[in-house]
């Protein structure tokens, strides 16, 4: 049989038109869901999704304008997967808390390597349920106390170096990328106090940083449609960490667990590891899957979770002490309140550099400026979805099975209905006698319930205790350089943002 030239290019064209209705009914399959709910929906677009429009906005700069126009509760298309966004602190509770029975899998996140893909915050129930119970109390008050002489000695090396460069400048160290800094003098304390190595040869700051620039982020338009198309992530190189430098701090972790003799004094990571690597083979390990991955990537997790984070929080805050009014006076009542605390430094065990921890748990205005940090650059969201329908009353509507459900905690932290003037940094709002008056779930910074950060309480003395020494030691000024700006999309959960400058000079 033969065809004219004009039948075949019919025929092409028919396939191809065929072919594109069948890619747009795909992308479009979902829309109208969450319209029929009767909740506010992000307007979609024709095939990418509610949020292809704003894919380089910062993310959480993108959330909070969404909240600012379709309210607290809204259905979002995130490509082609509905998803609700609740930035309500009443929801927030009865998802994260109260009825956390309905709200208890997690979105299914594959990193494209197996140790990756141990990350506590992805495992199964049961996997999940073995691993908190063995990670949890390892931030326990008594570990943090023991961990609290290794912290200051990581703290006070960094700070003697830091020093010295202010010197060698002739007392002005300038045009200092303070988050990069605290990031290499956080990680070195992290080691120490976790894992008992001394290392500041720059080896495991540069694993952290590969870790954290995955090759995907060059291709930020492939990503945003992938979210229609998740085939597409197939061609992708890995889109959330870069497995490489994982398997690197794997090895180091192996090593160290093989080469270990007898229990550490006082016993640090590598000993829980080894202590729960002896169960790979009971009923109950066997029976979750649980192996000797799962168990080094919660060692994993313990060294790479906080330096990120803390880094930005504490620079995003000395920003914003310097540049906010004069009137508030924030930085004279920090300092005063430092200076007050390294007063009377008798009874503390013989380390007389730095306030007791009891006495740092009382520095109310210091703690005041950590949280405001924390309010105003949380990671970007929480997830949970849904097992069992629920229904919701104040909104009035049905969440069914199946439904992820996303808390993005820029914006839950800035909702305006429970923090007045929501995007000024205002610490007195953290205060004794004004903090009581906020809602217990409006500051979701650490999450809430079953699943919260495992890590908060670590988190929060090691910001108590750099923030308590770099205030007494050093002295910031701002330059025209100083600048808070936002990548619209990190890695994973990461908030990426240009350094931020600062002049640095001594006290005293
Ligand atoms: C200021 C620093 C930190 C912030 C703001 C933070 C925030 C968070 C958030 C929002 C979650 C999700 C919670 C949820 O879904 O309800 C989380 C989970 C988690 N964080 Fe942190 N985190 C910090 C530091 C740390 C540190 C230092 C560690 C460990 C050393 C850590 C370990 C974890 C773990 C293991 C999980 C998963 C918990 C689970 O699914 O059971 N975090 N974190
Ligand atoms: C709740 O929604 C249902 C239908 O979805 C409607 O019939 C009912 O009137 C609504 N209730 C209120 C109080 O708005
Ligand atoms: C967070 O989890 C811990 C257990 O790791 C639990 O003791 C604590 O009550 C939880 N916090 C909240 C606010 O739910």
């Amino acid at each position: 049989m033969e065809f004219d030239s004009m039948t075949i290019c019919g025929l092409v064209l028919a396939v191809v038109i065929c072919i594109i209705s069948l890619l747009i009914l795909y992308a479009r399959w979902n829309y109208g869901f969450l319209e029929s709910l009767g909740i506010p929906v992000a307007e979609p677009h024709f095939i990418f999704g509610s949020l292809f429009s704003t894919r380089f906005t910062p993310i959480g700069y993108r959330d909070v304008d969404l909240m600012k126009k379709y309210g607290p509760l809204f259905g979002v298309y995130a490509g082609r997967q509905p998803k609700i966004y609740v930035c309500d602190p009443d929801i927030l509770r009865l998802i994260m808390v109260k009825d956390a029975s309905f709200f208890d899998a997690k979105v299914a996140l594959d990193f494209g390597d197996r140790f990756l893909n141990e990350m506590p915050d992805y495992l199964s129930n049961d996997k999940w349920k073995i691993v908190r119970g063995f990670t949890s109390p390892a931030f326990s008050g008594a570990k943090l106390r023991i961990m609290n002489y290794p912290m200051k000695k990581s703290l006070v090396e960094w700070g003697t170096r830091l020093k010295s460069s202010i010197n060698t400048g002739g007392g002005r160290l300038e045009k200092c990328a303070l988050d990069d800094l605290l990031f290499d003098g956080l990680t070195e304390l992290t080691l120490n106090c976790m894992f008992s190595i001394q290392d500041n040869s720059g080896k495991f700051p540069r694993i952290l940083k590969n870790l954290a620039t995955p090759k995907a982020l060059e291709y930020p338009n492939i990503k945003a449609i992938a979210s229609s198309f998740p085939i597409l992530l197939k061609f992708l190189p890995p889109a959330q960490l870069s497995p490489e430098p994982a398997q690197e701090f794997l090895r180091i972790i192996e090593d160290l667990v093989a080469s270990r003799t007898a229990p550490n004094s006082p016993p640090d990571v590598i000993d829980l590891c080894i202590e729960q690597l002896k169960k790979i083979n009971t009923p109950e390990f066997r029976k979750a899957k649980m192996t000797k991955e799962t168990i080094l990537f919660q060692a994993f997790n313990f060294f790479f979770s906080g330096q990120d984070e803390t880094a930005l929080l504490i620079s995003a805050m000395i920003y914003h002490i310097l540049t906010s009014p004069a009137e508030l006076r924030i930085e004279q009542k920090l300092y005063e309140e430092i200076d007050r605390l390294w007063e009377d430094l008798e009874d503390n065990g013989g380390d007389n550099q730095f306030p007791s921890r009891e006495k740092l748990a009382q520095s109310d205005f210091l703690q005041a400026n950590i949280y405001e940090a924390l309010r105003l650059y949380p990671f970007f969201t929480a997830e949970r979805v849904c097992t069992k329908s629920w229904f919701c009353e104040k909104y009035n509507f049905t969440v069914p099975k199946g439904m992820t459900i996303t808390a993005p905690l820029w914006a839950a932290n800035r909702n305006p209905e429970q923090f007045e003037n929501a995007d000024n940094f205002d610490p007195e709002r953290f205060l004794p006698g004004r903090k009581e008056n906020l809602h217990t779930y409006a500051l979701s910074s650490f999450g809430h319930g079953p699943r919260n950060c495992t890590g908060k309480p670590l988190a929060m003395e090691v910001l108590r205790v750099v923030c308590a020494y770099i205030f007494k030691n050093f002295r910031f000024h701002l330059r025209p350089d100083s600048q808070l700006i936002f990548h619209p999309d990190g890695p994973w959960v990461f908030i990426k943002h240009e350094p931020i400058y600062f002049d640095v000079t001594l006290r005293e």
